[in-house]
């Protein structure tokens, strides 16, 4: 049985002694394990049950630990992070030796992150290793943003969860790349391009999925609730169907139940709807519809990460 809690004792405890635990970050909740201790790293993918060919994200409280696990930061990484962490933005950068091959599924960088949660902060801070934790979900269904979300499909695998309230962010991290010190964005996510661009200038956004992805989160299977979902084209409405729920924007569609949907943010305001994503998706998935239609968002702010979440979910229509 898992145990909700919000001690951060318990919590460090457990991770000394090689186990795995449930973490809150302002993006989504992580499964962290030490990211020095190949025997921890392998539990996550089982935990999980991720192949092994995806690599984790490495977590730190500070710049000096990250540069004890790689090799180099590029000028414009260094911005970034000078700018941005704690925050929802993962750099990848050549990896120590001492970051096992495991954690990084043989490649040469090892992704990093300070996330910015207060709780995993002081955790982090009280650990003498980094925490490599992904999302905290079956490989390939929807991100948890609550403790909750995380006991529901994982609890029996997980001896302890920190709880640290509903995630603020609501999106996985946006990742970057660097070569020849040019940045490429790699994965949408919690931190907005146009946030990274006034402070590095204008980033490649490389976030197709091939067969050997160099972010596989990008994968199209991932992210997907298990009710099929279609994506709507900007102004398109769904059919009346008294079986189809509804991912909306502002308003609730007509001729769908209105219990059957959910509404991202009255306000329209993005970062609220990026915060409710997630746990609206796993609602609209455990109500007794056949089918998920979804509102796409502007493409603005975290509203690029959002339709790429559910281009990702969706089936073809
Ligand atoms: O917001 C987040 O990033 C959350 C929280 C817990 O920090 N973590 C998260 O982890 O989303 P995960 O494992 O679900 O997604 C990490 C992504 C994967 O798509 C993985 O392929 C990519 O990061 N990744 C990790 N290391 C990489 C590397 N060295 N090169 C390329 N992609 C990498
Ligand atoms: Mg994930």
């Amino acid at each position: 049985m898992t145990q909700i809690g919000a001690d951060i004792r318990v919590a460090a405890a457990y991770l000394q002694a090689g186990n795995v635990v449930g973490i809150p970050t302002e993006t989504v909740y992580g499964l962290a394990g030490n990211a020095l201790n190949p025997d921890a790293v392998l539990t996550i993918f089982r935990v999980k049950n991720r192949p092994a060919f995806d690599p984790l994200i490495v977590h730190t409280d500070s710049l000096a630990k990250v540069e004890q696990v790689v090799t180099d930061i590029p000028e414009p990484a260094r911005r970034l992070a000078e700018q941005f962490w704690p925050g929802p933005l993962t750099l990848l950068l050549p990896k120590q030796d001492q970051i096992p091959d495991l954690t990084t599924s043989g490649l040469p960088t090892v992704a990093v992150r300070i996330p910015n949660h207060p709780l995993t902060l002081a955790l982090l801070r009280s650990l003498d290793f980094p925490l490599a934790a992904p999302s905290a979900n079956p490989f390939g269904y929807i991100s948890p943003t609550t403790a909750q979300h995380v006991a529901d499909q994982l609890g029996d695998q997980v001896p302890y969860i920190l709880d640290g309230g509903p995630a603020s962010v609501g999106l996985e991290s946006t990742i970057i790349g660097f070569e020849a010190g040019k940045a490429t964005v790699f994965r949408l996510g919690g931190m907005a391009l146009e946030d990274i661009e006034r402070v590095i200038g204008p980033v490649n956004v490389r976030t197709h999925s091939t067969s050997n992805p160099k972010a596989p989160g990008m994968l199209s299977s991932h992210y997907a609730p298990r009710k099929p979902l279609i994506l709507l084209q900007p102004g398109e409405s769904p059919q009346p169907d008294a079986k189809a729920g509804a991912l909306v924007f502002r308003e609730p569609f007509g001729g769908i139940r209105s219990d059957n949907q959910r509404v991202l943010s009255p306000t329209g305001d993005l970062n609220e709807a990026a915060k409710n994503l997630f746990a609206h998706l796993r609602a609209l998935d455990s109500l007794p519809v056949d089918i998920i239609y979804a509102e796409p968002l502007p493409n603005q702010g975290l509203g690029w990460a959002m339709n790429d979440r559910l281009r990702r979910a969706s089936v073809q229509h």
